[in-house]
């Protein structure tokens, strides 16, 4: 055969295979979503994620020095409040879980580095992002709190704050209250291009937060739409976002690699909650090589333009990368 181009040339062994990679990760750049709730001696595990728990406060740091342990050394604080109400008032409680869970790991773990989610649905008796008015969501109204919840956050140590909410003008809102409180140094890592998706079903179990009626369409994006994520990705730069995400992750890989040419912040991209479901499950039944999908996974994100990724795989993922099976 005369064939002068034969890309296997560049396959023949591993040596050479690691030489061309054109992706390349690190676990600096890893992000491990963290379930706190309200009471003590809690660590219970969510049933639709499985190895992934629920801490009370207390038990939060047996999982720190797991995540330390592992080179994972940044996290996505949810809470799970005991008592919720219709304006999600534990949300911007200076007592509330998220912000004793801050306080508290701070203290023992100062050296990881401590983002929250800012969004009002794991705290309101409707299970809404936002507070109602009539059977949808007051935008307007809604900013107020938000933006409160994200003071109180970084009052109680948070470094950095993620809105996942999807209203409009939130990351503004956030950003003034921020600046008028001398916290101009805290970053903003918007959810710019969050889409109503069922791929947030075991999320909800374990945030119990499913919406008590309705579903979140008039928030969060309709699936069908790719250039208005970028028009959202843009929105929220222009109002201070200073990284932007793409969620979920796996389906929406074209988004990730359009907002990274349409914009000049980082993004960031979020494996969810039924990714990981998924993959347990197949990989439960024996259907799937867990640690080899993962792994596929996770190079897809990046190779598609993530530069940070969030996933319930972090601990794993570090592991295979310092192993060199990945990365
Ligand atoms: C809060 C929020 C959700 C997720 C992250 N922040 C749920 C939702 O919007 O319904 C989903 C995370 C996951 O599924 O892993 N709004």
């Amino acid at each position: 055969m005369d064939m002068i181009k034969r890309p296997r040339r560049l396959r023949g062994g591993a040596n050479i295979r690691k030489m061309v990679r054109e992706t390349r990760m690190d676990k600096s750049s890893l992000i491990y979503p963290l379930f706190a709730i309200d009471g003590e001696n809690i660590q219970e595990e969510i049933p639709s994620m499985e190895g992934q728990y629920r801490y009370s406060v207390d038990r939060l740091p047996y999982e720190l020095e797991r995540l330390s342990k592992a080179g994972v050394s940044n996290v996505m604080l949810f809470g799970i409040p005991a008592h919720k109400d219709e304006v999600g008032s534990q949300a911007y409680d200076p007592d509330g879980i998220v912000q004793r869970a801050l306080r508290e790991s701070k203290k023992r773990f100062p050296d990881l580095y401590y983002i929250t989610d800012v969004c009002m649905c794991e705290y309101t008796s409707h299970g809404h992002c936002g507070v109602l008015c009539g059977h949808d969501v007051d935008n307007d109204a809604t900013l107020e709190l938000l933006a409160k919840t994200a003071l109180s956050h970084v009052e109680a140590g948070a470094d950095m704050v993620a809105p996942s909410d999807m209203m409009d003008g939130r990351v503004m809102a956030i950003r003034q209250l921020l600046d008028k409180n001398g916290h101009k140094e805290i970053p903003i890592m918007s959810y710019a291009v969050k889409f109503a998706s069922a791929f947030y079903g075991p999320f909800r179990d374990a945030a119990d937060s499913a919406p008590a009626f309705g579903d979140r369409k008039t928030y969060q994006m309709d699936p069908h739409n790719g250039r208005e994520a970028i028009k959202e990705a843009l929105l929220d730069v222009e109002e201070g976002a200073d990284i932007i995400m793409v969620k979920p992750a796996m389906s929406f890989l074209d988004l990730v690699t359009n907002v990274k040419a349409a914009t000049n912040v980082p993004v960031a991209a979020y494996s969810v909650s039924g990714e990981y479901a998924m993959v347990k499950a197949a990989a439960k039944m024996g259907w799937i090589d867990e640690e080899q999908i993962m792994c596929e996974m996770a190079v897809s994100a990046y190779r598609a333009g993530a530069q940070i990724y969030l996933t319930y795989y972090a601990k794993e993922l570090a592991k295979c990368m310092d192993e060199g099976r990945i990365g």
